[in-house]
Protein backbone atom coordinates (compact mmCIF):
# COMPACT_ATOMS: atom_id res chain seq x y z
CA UNK A 1 0.00 0.00 0.00
CA UNK A 2 0.99 3.90 -0.47
CA UNK A 3 2.40 3.98 3.16
CA UNK A 4 4.68 0.83 2.85
CA UNK A 5 5.90 2.04 -0.20
CA UNK A 6 6.67 5.23 1.41
CA UNK A 7 8.73 3.36 4.10
CA UNK A 8 9.95 1.18 2.52
CA UNK A 9 10.46 2.31 -1.14
CA UNK A 10 13.40 -0.30 -1.75
CA UNK A 11 10.93 -3.04 -1.18
CA UNK A 12 11.66 -5.73 -3.78
CA UNK A 13 15.08 -4.14 -5.17
CA UNK A 14 18.23 -6.43 -4.83
CA UNK A 15 20.96 -3.93 -3.49
CA UNK A 16 24.60 -5.11 -3.61
CA UNK A 17 27.24 -2.80 -1.68
CA UNK A 18 30.93 -3.86 -1.96
CA UNK A 19 32.52 -1.87 1.21
CA UNK A 20 35.52 -1.56 3.38
CA UNK A 21 39.72 -2.57 1.90
CA UNK A 22 41.14 -5.22 -0.12
CA UNK A 23 44.03 -6.71 1.35
CA UNK A 24 46.45 -8.36 -1.09
CA UNK A 25 48.89 -10.65 0.42
CA UNK A 26 52.86 -10.34 -0.13
CA UNK A 27 53.59 -13.64 2.26
CA UNK A 28 51.78 -15.10 5.01
CA UNK A 29 52.44 -12.16 7.14
CA UNK A 30 52.27 -9.32 4.97
CA UNK A 31 49.83 -7.12 2.74
CA UNK A 32 49.28 -4.35 0.47
CA UNK A 33 46.24 -2.74 1.05
CA UNK A 34 43.84 1.20 0.72
CA UNK A 35 43.15 2.84 3.35
CA UNK A 36 39.65 2.36 4.42
CA UNK A 37 37.40 1.72 7.65
CA UNK A 38 34.65 0.21 5.78
CA UNK A 39 32.20 3.04 7.73
CA UNK A 40 30.44 4.47 4.67
CA UNK A 41 29.56 1.20 2.74
CA UNK A 42 28.29 0.00 5.77
CA UNK A 43 25.95 2.84 6.18
CA UNK A 44 24.87 2.39 2.88
CA UNK A 45 23.90 -0.82 3.30
CA UNK A 46 22.04 -0.16 6.19
CA UNK A 47 20.31 2.50 4.88
CA UNK A 48 19.50 0.00 1.94
CA UNK A 49 18.03 -2.31 4.04
CA UNK A 50 15.92 0.22 6.14
CA UNK A 51 14.61 1.05 2.70
CA UNK A 52 13.40 -2.42 2.55
CA UNK A 53 15.84 -3.57 -0.32
CA UNK A 54 17.39 -7.23 0.00
CA UNK A 55 20.98 -6.05 0.59
CA UNK A 56 24.19 -8.08 -0.68
CA UNK A 57 27.41 -6.74 0.98
CA UNK A 58 30.80 -8.11 -0.04
CA UNK A 59 32.99 -6.63 2.58
CA UNK A 60 37.46 -6.50 2.79
CA UNK A 61 38.52 -6.76 6.12
CA UNK A 62 37.07 -4.25 8.64
CA UNK A 63 35.99 -4.32 12.38
CA UNK A 64 32.16 -3.70 12.11
CA UNK A 65 29.00 -5.24 13.07
CA UNK A 66 26.53 -6.28 9.96
CA UNK A 67 23.78 -4.24 9.86
CA UNK A 68 20.53 -5.36 10.65
CA UNK A 69 18.64 -7.32 7.32
CA UNK A 70 22.04 -7.32 5.83
CA UNK A 71 23.48 -10.25 3.76
CA UNK A 72 27.22 -10.07 4.50
CA UNK A 73 30.26 -12.17 2.70
CA UNK A 74 33.60 -11.27 4.11
CA UNK A 75 36.33 -11.68 1.07
CA UNK A 76 40.28 -10.32 1.79
CA UNK A 77 41.18 -9.73 -2.07
CA UNK A 78 40.55 -7.55 -4.95
CA UNK A 79 39.99 -11.05 -6.99
CA UNK A 80 37.89 -12.62 -4.08
CA UNK A 81 35.71 -9.84 -4.10
CA UNK A 82 34.93 -10.12 -7.79
CA UNK A 83 34.00 -14.03 -7.57
CA UNK A 84 31.61 -12.99 -4.36
CA UNK A 85 30.34 -10.05 -6.59
CA UNK A 86 29.98 -12.03 -9.47
CA UNK A 87 28.48 -14.69 -7.28
CA UNK A 88 25.92 -12.03 -6.11
CA UNK A 89 24.45 -10.93 -9.36
CA UNK A 90 21.93 -9.76 -10.63
CA UNK A 91 21.09 -6.60 -8.91
CA UNK A 92 18.74 -3.88 -9.28
CA UNK A 93 21.30 -1.48 -7.97
CA UNK A 94 25.29 -1.74 -7.39
CA UNK A 95 27.21 0.39 -4.96
CA UNK A 96 30.88 -0.12 -5.13
CA UNK A 97 32.50 2.19 -2.10
CA UNK A 98 35.01 -0.74 -1.30
CA UNK A 99 38.69 0.79 -1.72
CA UNK A 100 40.13 -1.70 -4.16
CA UNK A 101 43.93 -2.14 -3.56
CA UNK A 102 45.08 -1.63 -7.66
CA UNK A 103 47.76 -3.54 -7.13
CA UNK A 104 48.60 -6.76 -5.28
CA UNK A 105 52.04 -9.17 -5.02
CA UNK A 106 52.86 -10.47 -8.91
CA UNK A 107 53.57 -14.02 -7.09
CA UNK A 108 52.76 -14.85 -3.21
CA UNK A 109 55.18 -16.19 -1.26
CA UNK A 110 54.32 -19.37 0.85
CA UNK A 111 56.70 -18.57 3.37
CA UNK A 112 57.60 -15.64 4.72
CA UNK A 113 60.36 -13.63 2.49
CA UNK A 114 63.29 -12.41 5.28
CA UNK A 115 65.40 -9.97 4.92
CA UNK A 116 69.01 -11.09 3.34
CA UNK A 117 71.42 -9.13 5.34
CA UNK A 118 72.58 -7.15 2.84
CA UNK A 119 70.59 -3.98 4.00
CA UNK A 120 69.05 -3.75 0.04
CA UNK A 121 65.42 -4.61 -0.77
CA UNK A 122 64.36 -7.08 -3.08
CA UNK A 123 62.05 -6.08 -5.86
CA UNK A 124 58.41 -6.60 -5.42
CA UNK A 125 57.15 -7.50 -8.57
CA UNK A 126 53.22 -5.98 -8.48
CA UNK A 127 50.20 -7.19 -11.04
CA UNK A 128 47.48 -4.86 -11.55
CA UNK A 129 44.04 -6.20 -9.80
CA UNK A 130 41.36 -6.44 -11.38
CA UNK A 131 38.66 -3.12 -11.66
CA UNK A 132 35.66 -4.97 -10.01
CA UNK A 133 33.05 -1.87 -11.31
CA UNK A 134 34.51 -1.43 -14.96
CA UNK A 135 34.25 -5.55 -15.16
CA UNK A 136 30.13 -5.44 -13.60
CA UNK A 137 29.48 -2.55 -15.85
CA UNK A 138 30.50 -4.68 -18.95
CA UNK A 139 28.33 -7.50 -17.70
CA UNK A 140 25.40 -9.23 -19.28
CA UNK A 141 24.42 -8.91 -15.74
CA UNK A 142 24.97 -5.20 -15.01
CA UNK A 143 22.57 -3.63 -12.47
CA UNK A 144 19.95 -1.22 -14.03
CA UNK A 145 22.04 1.63 -11.80
CA UNK A 146 25.70 0.94 -11.20
CA UNK A 147 27.29 3.71 -8.48
CA UNK A 148 30.78 4.10 -7.96
CA UNK A 149 32.72 5.71 -5.69
CA UNK A 150 36.01 7.68 -5.85
CA UNK A 151 38.18 9.36 -3.30
CA UNK A 152 40.38 12.13 -4.41
CA UNK A 153 42.69 14.11 -2.65
CA UNK A 154 42.42 17.00 -5.80
CA UNK A 155 40.26 17.79 -8.58
CA UNK A 156 37.61 16.31 -6.98
CA UNK A 157 34.88 16.87 -9.14
CA UNK A 158 37.00 16.19 -12.63
CA UNK A 159 38.38 12.90 -11.76
CA UNK A 160 35.45 11.35 -10.91
CA UNK A 161 33.69 12.57 -13.82
CA UNK A 162 35.79 11.25 -15.65
CA UNK A 163 36.14 8.03 -13.34
CA UNK A 164 32.33 7.40 -14.58
CA UNK A 165 32.56 7.44 -18.09
CA UNK A 166 36.13 5.50 -18.26
CA UNK A 167 34.35 3.04 -15.72
CA UNK A 168 30.46 2.75 -17.23
CA UNK A 169 29.09 3.50 -14.08
CA UNK A 170 25.89 5.76 -14.03
CA UNK A 171 26.59 7.76 -10.80
CA UNK A 172 29.84 8.86 -9.42
CA UNK A 173 29.72 9.81 -5.48
CA UNK A 174 33.22 11.70 -4.96
CA UNK A 175 34.74 11.96 -1.74
CA UNK A 176 37.14 14.47 -1.13
CA UNK A 177 39.54 12.84 1.33
CA UNK A 178 41.42 15.90 1.16
CA UNK A 179 41.08 16.46 5.21
CA UNK A 180 40.97 14.05 7.93
CA UNK A 181 38.04 11.69 6.10
CA UNK A 182 40.04 8.13 6.53
CA UNK A 183 38.16 6.49 9.48
CA UNK A 184 36.27 9.79 10.57
CA UNK A 185 32.43 9.77 10.68
CA UNK A 186 32.01 12.51 8.55
CA UNK A 187 32.24 12.92 4.78
CA UNK A 188 32.12 15.47 1.90
CA UNK A 189 30.37 14.57 -1.13
CA UNK A 190 29.61 15.23 -5.04
CA UNK A 191 27.18 13.23 -6.78
CA UNK A 192 28.21 13.22 -10.33
CA UNK A 193 25.86 11.94 -13.03
CA UNK A 194 25.07 12.18 -16.65
CA UNK A 195 22.64 14.83 -15.40
CA UNK A 196 25.94 17.07 -13.73
CA UNK A 197 26.97 17.92 -10.44
CA UNK A 198 25.33 18.12 -7.18
CA UNK A 199 27.84 19.46 -3.92
CA UNK A 200 26.40 18.10 -0.96
CA UNK A 201 27.09 19.67 2.49
CA UNK A 202 29.65 17.49 4.80
CA UNK A 203 27.94 15.37 6.65
CA UNK A 204 27.89 12.62 8.81
CA UNK A 205 28.48 8.92 7.36
CA UNK A 206 25.00 7.68 7.59
CA UNK A 207 23.19 10.49 6.61
CA UNK A 208 25.33 10.46 3.14
CA UNK A 209 23.84 7.09 3.11
CA UNK A 210 20.51 8.06 3.58
CA UNK A 211 20.31 10.57 1.17
CA UNK A 212 22.10 8.79 -1.13
CA UNK A 213 19.56 5.94 -0.93
CA UNK A 214 16.99 8.43 -1.17
CA UNK A 215 18.15 9.33 -4.38
CA UNK A 216 18.06 5.68 -5.60
CA UNK A 217 14.20 4.82 -4.67
CA UNK A 218 13.51 8.24 -6.33
CA UNK A 219 15.49 7.03 -9.47
CA UNK A 220 14.21 3.30 -9.34
CA UNK A 221 11.07 4.49 -9.04
CA UNK A 222 11.14 7.45 -12.27
CA UNK A 223 13.08 4.12 -14.04
CA UNK A 224 9.90 2.09 -13.08
CA UNK A 225 7.22 4.63 -14.67
N1 LIG B 1 37.14 -0.09 -8.10
C1 LIG B 1 36.92 -1.43 -8.40
N2 LIG B 1 37.97 -2.26 -8.64
C2 LIG B 1 39.23 -1.79 -8.61
C3 LIG B 1 39.48 -0.43 -8.33
C4 LIG B 1 38.40 0.39 -8.08
O1 LIG B 1 35.76 -1.85 -8.42
N3 LIG B 1 40.24 -2.64 -8.87
C5 LIG B 1 35.97 0.77 -7.88
C6 LIG B 1 35.88 1.33 -6.47
O2 LIG B 1 35.13 0.48 -5.63
C7 LIG B 1 35.17 2.65 -6.72
C8 LIG B 1 35.64 3.06 -8.10
O3 LIG B 1 36.09 1.88 -8.74
O4 LIG B 1 33.77 2.49 -6.78
C9 LIG B 1 36.70 4.08 -8.14
O5 LIG B 1 37.82 3.62 -7.43
P1 LIG B 1 39.15 4.47 -7.51
O6 LIG B 1 40.22 3.81 -6.71
O7 LIG B 1 38.82 5.90 -7.19
O8 LIG B 1 39.45 4.36 -9.07
P2 LIG B 1 40.74 3.92 -9.87
O9 LIG B 1 40.30 3.64 -11.25
O10 LIG B 1 41.44 2.82 -9.15
O11 LIG B 1 41.60 5.24 -9.90
P3 LIG B 1 42.84 5.77 -9.00
O12 LIG B 1 44.01 5.69 -9.90
O13 LIG B 1 42.44 7.19 -8.66
O14 LIG B 1 42.97 4.90 -7.78
CA1 LIG C 1 42.23 2.93 -7.01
Amino acid sequence: DFASENHRPLHGRHVLVTAGPTHEPIDPVRYIANRSSGKQGFAIAAAAAAAGAQVTLISGPVHLDTPPGVERYDVESAAEMLDAVESALPADVAIMVAAVADWRAADRADSKIKKDGSGQVAPLPLAVNPDILSSVAASPARPRLLIGFAAETEHVVSHAQAKRLRKGADWIVANDVSGDVMGGDSNTVHLVTAEGVEDWPAMPKDKVAAALVERIAAHCMKDDA
